[in-house]
């Protein structure tokens, strides 16, 4: 069973599986998702045809692909997995697909504003074709915007040259894939945005465009939807359902069906209890694989010879109260962002002297470390973490204004606490910040959000 013996190799094993269920590990194959990668390579087939009008007769609603699904239904992978298999097809058959395909992908996520949006597919689309512009391509590109332009105005004027560029016929065909197209609902404006995207990709208007969309919320699906077919934009629609226990398991296995007798290591009992407690909690398979590593990484400390049942049952008793990791789960991005910042500086004393260089703490000895950590943290020097966070990221940080008013919404779902603290020699009060969850929970919680695992696997072990 679980005794402890000293075998280099069995470690060695269990060290290959903690590995490969790394979200970065990727697998060469596909599974489970066979009828959805169809139903996309179909869509994109006959939008490439449409468009490169060598059938008039093979009419297609629409140009538009809208994709729903649960985050961890394996969306994202089987999109990437459909376009390089189109593409494939592509060069196999280039008579009949005569046409170059250019892909601009974009995580909405990384977006901070609409204008942001648009300058990026410009710049994407530049990039691409430099050296092959049309003329009218070069003015769309290179125009400069009037600088005396209202928000409006621009926006307008960004939303018309995006509009010009898909009823161009131009020798490429593009398919833009935006995925995470949920968070651009965090703009006011987000629903101009989004008509105008489905509407540019619309069988009567677009001549080179292809979209691809993907949402993880499905409120946000279930309220877009009605709206873009009263409108006429008439997407084509495929949701992915959550994964069952046996595709849970499927899909565990694959990971690690590369290293020789697994099962020795890794009991088939153990995956199959993971993929149920999955499939009837969250049914996110990066779940299920994190739950997987953590078992991995538990037998490799406690000098166990393999992942039983036992050892994956106590694993699952330990993980953090689900409501908790959903809660932070479905904090937007920027909250998430706030919160995962000041989890950081709560942790490191370090991070905190870093970035605490703010004018009215001038007179502060710079050599002398903080005693504690959350005594120190406030406003100010939360802002500055935040803003060089952001930065390391690529995304756009809020303003001042909205930061705060962030924060009170922290506040308020009882993640933090703002208490007002006046400065020692100064007229200045400043909010201090005490977080209420406790440390090592929320810790935990962000070590699973992918695009902040590497901050809090590294700074924080
Ligand atoms: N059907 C599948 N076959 C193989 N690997 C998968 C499959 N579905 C998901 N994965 C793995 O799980 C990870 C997370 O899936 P992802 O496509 O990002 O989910 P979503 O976009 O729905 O949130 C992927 O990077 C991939 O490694
Ligand atoms: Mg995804």
């Amino acid at each position: 069973m679980t005794e402890k013996i000293p075998n280099k190799k069995i470690s060695q094993k269990l060290i290959q599986i903690k590995k490969s269920f790394n979200n970065s590990t990727q697998v060469p194959n596909l599974l489970c998702r066979e009828e959805e990668e169809k139903t996309i390579t179909n869509f994109l087939k006959k939008s490439y045809i449409r468009l490169s009008q060598k059938s008039k007769k093979k009419k297609i609603k629409n140009l538009s692909l809208f994709i729903s699904g649960l985050p961890g239904t394996g969306k994202s992978y089987t999109v990437q997995k459909s376009i390089q298999k189109f593409i494939q097809k592509t060069n196999k058959n280039p008579k009949k697909y005569d046409k170059k395909l250019q892909i601009v992908e974009m995580n909405c996520m990384q977006i901070s504003d609409p204008r942001s949006f648009y300058q990026k597919i410009f710049k994407d689309l530049r990039l691409q074709n430099n050296t092959i512009l049309q003329q009218e391509e070069t003015e769309i590109f290179y125009s400069t915007d009037d600088e005396n332009m209202d928000f409006e105005d621009e926006m307008r004027y960004l939303q018309m040259k995006f509009q010009k560029l898909t009823t161009l016929t131009p020798r490429k065909i593009t398919i833009l894939i935006l995925d995470e197209i949920d968070t651009l609902s965090q703009f006011r404006d987000h629903q101009e945005l989004l008509y105008q995207l489905f509407d540019c990709a619309s069988q009567k208007n677009s001549k080179s465009f292809i979209l691809l969309g993907i949402a993880n919320n499905l409120e946000f699906t279930d309220k877009l939807l009605p709206i873009l077919f009263e409108r006429g934009a008439n997407p084509l629609t495929l949701n992915f359902t959550t994964y069952s226990i046996d595709q849970l398991s499927l899909l565990i296995k694959q990971r690690i069906s590369p290293i020789e007798n697994y099962e020795e290591v890794f009991h088939p009992q153990a995956i199959e209890l993971c993929s149920r407690k999955i499939s009837k909690t969250t049914g996110d398979i990066r779940k299920a694989f994190d739950l997987c590593r953590e078992c991995a990484n538990y037998a490799i400390k406690q000098k166990l010879n393999c992942v039983t049942f036992q050892v994956m049952f106590a694993m699952i008793n330990q993980l953090v109260d689900p409501k908790k990791s959903n809660l932070i789960d479905s904090l937007p991005l920027q909250q998430k962002i706030v919160l995962a910042s000041i989890v950081l500086l709560s942790k490191n004393p370090n991070l905190i002297f870093q970035s605490e260089q703010i004018p009215f703490d001038s007179n502060r000895k710079k050599t002398k470390k903080p005693k504690k950590v959350e005594h120190n943290l406030n406003v100010n020097i939360l802002r500055n973490y935040y803003i060089s966070f952001c930065k390391l990221k690529k995304i756009d940080s809020i303003s001042r204004q909205s930061f705060i008013e962030l924060l009170d919404k922290l506040e308020g779902s009882g993640m933090i606490k703002l208490t007002q603290q006046k400065k020692k020699k100064s007229n200045i009060w400043l909010n201090k910040i005490d977080l209420i969850t406790e440390l090592d929970e929320l810790e935990f919680c962000f070590s699973k959000i992918p695009f902040l695992e590497d901050e809090f696997n590294s700074n924080l072990k």
